[in-house]
């Protein structure tokens, strides 16, 4: 009788053990199963979306239109001068052009209803309009004005373009916001002082933004772009010091961009930007010191 119990025990035991087991088993299998399945289900799809790029005339701007127009989708650009644009149009008849500066306000709210009536499917926005200026802060005829130029292109017109845009993209299934930044955004440049103090202030805004959206179905990407071949360096190039073979192309790093977007990461560090992040935390006065060596030399 006492070894029918015992036996009986075991057995309960023994099933209990195999119960766990299984069940442990199944998760074992069922997590990585649910995992990819969510990366599946929120994988950013670069086809069959309406997306608007601002500063699309050259570099990574063109660059953009170019790619994601082969990809399949209904590409907006803007750029200030009309003559670019229409240049751009000869060159990628599938893009459409609008003339509209980032650092006017009121500019923004036209673009605005012009492209929404239009293109009501709009889900994507680039923020990529910039502009790299070398400036003496000694040189009495920078004036008051002049001095924020960088900072009305490429802070507050992203900031604006993206309060803009908001209530829009809400509206949509899936959308997206990639925010053009800079390896110097996380090193001063001192011979563009407002240059790089707009960039780390659009990466500081680009976080919170991405915290704020986090609910909703909106996704926010930061681009940080290292030193690369546009025109908007073509002022460093006498520079000492210069090496035009660190420069990137830009097919290259828009490349490298588009799979970063189609994986999810949010932030996309091409090329040398990776060295500069990694550099930035561990040796950030050495770093400093690299990119003061100019300014350091001229005022020595
Ligand atoms: N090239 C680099 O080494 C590098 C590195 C890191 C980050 N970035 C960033 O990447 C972005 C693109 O730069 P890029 O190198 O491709 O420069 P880019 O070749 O000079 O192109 C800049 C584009 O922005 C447009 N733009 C400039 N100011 C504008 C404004 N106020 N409103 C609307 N459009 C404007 C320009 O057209 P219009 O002049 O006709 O307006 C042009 O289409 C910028 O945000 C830049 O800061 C560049």
């Amino acid at each position: 009788m006492e070894d029918e119990r015992k036996e009986k025990e075991l057995q309960t035991v023994q099933f209990g053990f195999a119960y766990i087991g299984l069940m442990f088993a199944n998760r074992m299998l069922l997590f990585p199963l649910i995992f990819a399945l969510q990366i599946l289900k929120h994988k950013m799809e670069l086809r069959n979306n309406t997306i608007l790029i601002t500063g699309g005339t050259s570099g990574f701007g063109l660059e953009f239109a170019r790619r994601l127009t082969d990809l399949g989708n209904i590409v907006i650009i803007t750029g200030r001068n009309q003559s670019k644009l229409n240049e751009t149009k000869k060159q990628l008849p599938g893009v459409h052009i609008f003339q509209s500066d980032v650092s006017d306000p009121k500019a923004i709210a036209v673009l605005y209803k012009e492209v929404i009536l239009r293109f009501p499917e709009l889900n994507i926005l680039i923020n990529n309009a910039g502009e790299m200026r070398k400036i003496n802060l000694h040189d009495p005829s920078v004036d008051l004005q002049n001095i924020t130029r960088e900072i009305e292109i490429n802070l507050m017109g992203p900031i604006r373009m993206v309060q803009q845009f908001l209530p829009h993209l809400k509206t949509k299934k899936s959308a997206a916001i990639i925010n053009v930044t800079s390896g110097l955004a996380l090193v001063p440049f001192p011979s563009s002082p407002i240059y790089g103090a707009t960039k780390a202030g659009l990466r500081s805004y680009t976080q919170s933004l991405r915290v704020q959206l986090k609910r909703t179905n909106i996704k926010v990407f930061e681009l940080i772009a290292p030193a690369a071949n546009t025109s908007l360096i073509d002022k460093f190039k006498n520079e000492p010091g210069f090496n035009a073979k660190l420069l990137m192309e830009p097919a290259k790093l828009i490349d490298i961009t588009i799979k970063g977007l189609m994986k999810n990461q949010y932030e996309i560090y091409p090329g040398m930007a990776r060295a500069l992040l990694v550099m930035s935390r561990i040796a950030p006065k050495f770093l400093l010191k690299q990119t003061s060596k100019s300014v350091e030399n001229a005022i020595a």
